[in-house]
């Protein structure tokens, strides 16, 4: 059942999301080399309620924390650690989802620690453009397998492996609504993108094969080589005028890249 969004809905989407964009931006400014991830999870958890919001993913089927923090192999669903120190050349992909008046925002973002290697370099950024590629198709009139085929043909333009086992969603009330949104698949294919659609898309791409493992700690999802991954994660309303952005990604940039 996909809900449609009115425009009073969308500003409160938008209100959420942008909280997600500016908790994204603390953490971002707080990456170093010696950090720890529990580190970062505490100054979200404390970012998020001091705006009157609660983190959505803490107790979500029962994960234990406000974030979700994959470094490198990890591909989504990393759990802070207080032992999980970052170090030079780490990639971190860091999920954020909050609860405010009766919806939720859900982004995510991939930083730098310091100086990481060209190539994984290029992986973050190839994820980043495939997510916006994929966000020029979501508008009314398309369906899913418009975006779902783009940001697939992009990435593996580049050799990059697109993981099959973890997809967007529709964001509202609730964090995982219809449709789902896959990052592969074929134009023309999938449901139909109406006016009022709030969707999340979030493309999960490796620098080597597509497979991955579910850790034993029930979370953590790992590339089964082990080579690195990148995740990014917009909220998009479909509106009249087409895609319409509720995460900001300028906002962690400007945080980062000062
Ligand atoms: N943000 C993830 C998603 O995009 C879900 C996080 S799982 C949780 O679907 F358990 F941490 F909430
Ligand atoms: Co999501």
């Amino acid at each position: 059942m996909i809900y449609l969004k009115t425009d009073e809905e969308i500003e409160l989407l938008r209100e959420n999301n942008l909280l997600v964009s500016r908790t994204l931006a603390e953490v971002g400014r707080h990456i170093a080399p010696g950090v720890t991830t529990k580190q970062l999870d505490t100054l979200a958890e404390e970012f998020i309620r001091s705006h009157g919001a609660v983190p959505a993913f803490l107790g979500y089927q029962g994960y234990p924390a406000s974030l979700c923090i994959s470094v490198n192999e990890e591909v989504v669903h990393g759990i802070p650690s207080s032992k999980r120190v970052l170090r030079e050349g780490d990639i971190v992909s860091v999920d954020c989802g909050t609860f405010l008046k009766g919806f939720v925002g859900d982004s995510a973002y991939t930083f730098a620690v310091g100086e990481v290697a060209e190539e994984v370099r290029q992986l973050m950024e190839v994820t980043k453009e495939a997510l916006y590629k994929g966000t020029a198709q979501a508008k009314a009139g398309n369906r899913v397998g418009d975006i779902s085929a783009v940001v697939q043909e992009y990435s593996e333009s580049f050799g990059y492996g697109v993981v099959r086992e973890l997809e967007g969603h529709g964001l509202g009330r609730k964090m995982h609504e219809d449709p789902g949104v896959p990052n592969y698949g074929a134009r023309g294919r999938g449901p139909l993108l109406k006016e009022g659609m709030v969707i999340c898309i979030e493309p999960m791409i490796t620098m080597g094969g597509k497979a991955i493992l579910f850790g034993r700690d029930g979370w953590t999802v790992t590339t089964r080589d082990r080579k690195p991954a990148a995740h990014y994660e917009f909220a998009v309303a479909i509106r009249k005028n087409g895609p319409d952005v509720l995460t900001d990604f300028s906002i962690i940039e400007q945080a980062i890249n000062k």
